[in-house]
């Protein structure tokens, strides 16, 4: 078998490549990369298991997450693990990012591996998003409109962006096709297409190893294969029994069915995204566009080119004194903003209750009108406490 595979596929080459070796001093921070890439694959899977019983539309969405929970054999477990799995690959990717940061890894030659990680940052966000709304539960449905209103706000194009979302003016069945298909179809094509070209730099450079490392080092650590990939598969191992565990011992959340009239709900979006939720609260008013728009987007485009306005030596962060004070503000910042955004009591939203008339008015297909939503989502006020 070997010898008939052998004559008609290089595997010797394939081997010898595998078996080069790796710089010295790699730790277990270097397999962040690779689980990520196993989480991408868990959410594939359990993706695909979840598909076969889920019904995109308002009338069904919510029904057949219940029926998948209650009613398919492991359906509850296979749940779990695409649930916690999601909320893994945010905290892993994110980890990632730090190793990169942490042993200067994005310097020259490796901007463009950065880059494309950068789009993966965004796509597994992306994920995130578009997955929100699909079990159409009521913390569904108003994390997706508040979203979608801060995708209006942006400026010249907002508008039109949250109208391809919403697939409209409202929340409604075309929204939640559009997030299904950009959920199951879109983002997966993308992400895997960007995975490619990232892991095709990524052996195309070489690992750029830790900063003790001489020019000897880089060529003379551990072989890829067996010793990092047998590394990298206790790792994923380990992985997998901790979201098992989830899975089968922490409950997925699913409230009521999606009940647009219900003006009094407090929106929350999922905890990835409440930083910037709590960040949206200390801009009222005509400030508001520096919350909803111009922080994330500085944000993104500094972190997108940071390669190109970092250009001093590579060096361990604790020896850069401003990208240390950088990197910490960041991380203290958005881990104090999530926190803040979790403790937080329910928002005090101004008295938007629709009137006896309205609320007959508006059946549970329908949404509020754009301006009604524009008002009842942004009229966010910092509550006594928070002020204080
Ligand atoms: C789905 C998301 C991602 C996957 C599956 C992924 C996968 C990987 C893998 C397997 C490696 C090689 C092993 C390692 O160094 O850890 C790697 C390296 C790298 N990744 Fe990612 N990555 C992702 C997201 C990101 C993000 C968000 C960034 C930064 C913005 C990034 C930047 C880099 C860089 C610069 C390297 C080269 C590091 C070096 O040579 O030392 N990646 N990635």
């Amino acid at each position: 078998m070997k010898q008939f595979l052998n004559e008609r596929l290089p595997l010797d080459g394939m081997m010898s490549h595998l078996r080069k070796p790796l710089p010295k001093h790699i730790n277990l921070l270097f397999s962040l990369g690779s689980l990520a890439m196993f989480l991408l694959l868990l959410q594939a899977a359990t993706g695909a298991f979840l598909a076969l019983s889920y019904s995109p539309s308002p009338e069904h969405a919510h029904n057949a997450v219940q029926y998948i929970s209650n009613e398919v054999p492991f359906g509850k477990f296979v749940r779990g693990l695409h649930h916690w799995g999601a909320s893994a690959m945010v905290i892993i990717v994110f980890l990632h990012l730090l190793r990169v940061v942490l042993y200067g890894s994005y310097k020259k030659p490796r901007e463009l591996t950065w880059v494309v990680g950068v789009f993966l940052l965004l796509v597994v966000l992306g994920f995130g998003f578009t997955g929100y709304l699909l079990p159409w539960d009521e913390k569904a449905y108003w994390a997706t409109v508040v979203g979608v209103e801060i995708a209006s706000t942006a400026p010249v194009l907002g508008e039109f962006v949250a109208k391809v979302l919403r697939g409209g003016s409202e929340i409604g069945a075309v929204t939640l096709s559009r997030f299904y298909a950009l959920h199951t179809i879109w983002l997966p094509w993308l992400a895997f297409g960007l995975v490619g070209v990232h892991l095709f730099l990524v052996r195309y450079y070489g690992s750029s190893g830790t900063t003790k490392n001489t020019p000897e080092d880089m060529k003379t650590g551990k072989p890829f294969f067996p010793d990092q990939v047998f590394e990298d598969v206790v790792g994923m191992l380990i992985l997998f029994v901790i979201l098992a565990c989830a899975a089968l011992f922490v409950p997925v959340p699913l409230e009521d069915v999606a009940d647009p009239t219900n003006a009094d709900y407090d929106p929350r979006p999922e905890w990835y995204f409440l930083f910037l939720f709590q960040l949206l609260k200390y801009f009222q008013g005509p400030f508001e566009i520096l919350g909803t728009f111009i922080i994330p987007t500085v944000g993104m485009l500094l972190l997108l080119f940071l390669p190109f306005l970092d250009r001093k030596e590579r060096e361990v962060l604790w020896k850069r004194p401003v990208a240390l004070t950088v990197t910490s503000v960041c991380v203290i910042g958005i881990v104090g903003l999530t926190i803040l955004g979790a403790s937080s009591p329910k928002l005090e939203t101004q008295d938007t209750t629709p009137t006896e008339n309205e609320t007959q008015q508006v059946t549970p297909q329908e949404t509020p009108t754009e301006t009604d939503e524009e008002e009842d989502v942004f009229d966010f006020q910092l509550t006594e406490d928070e002020l204080e």
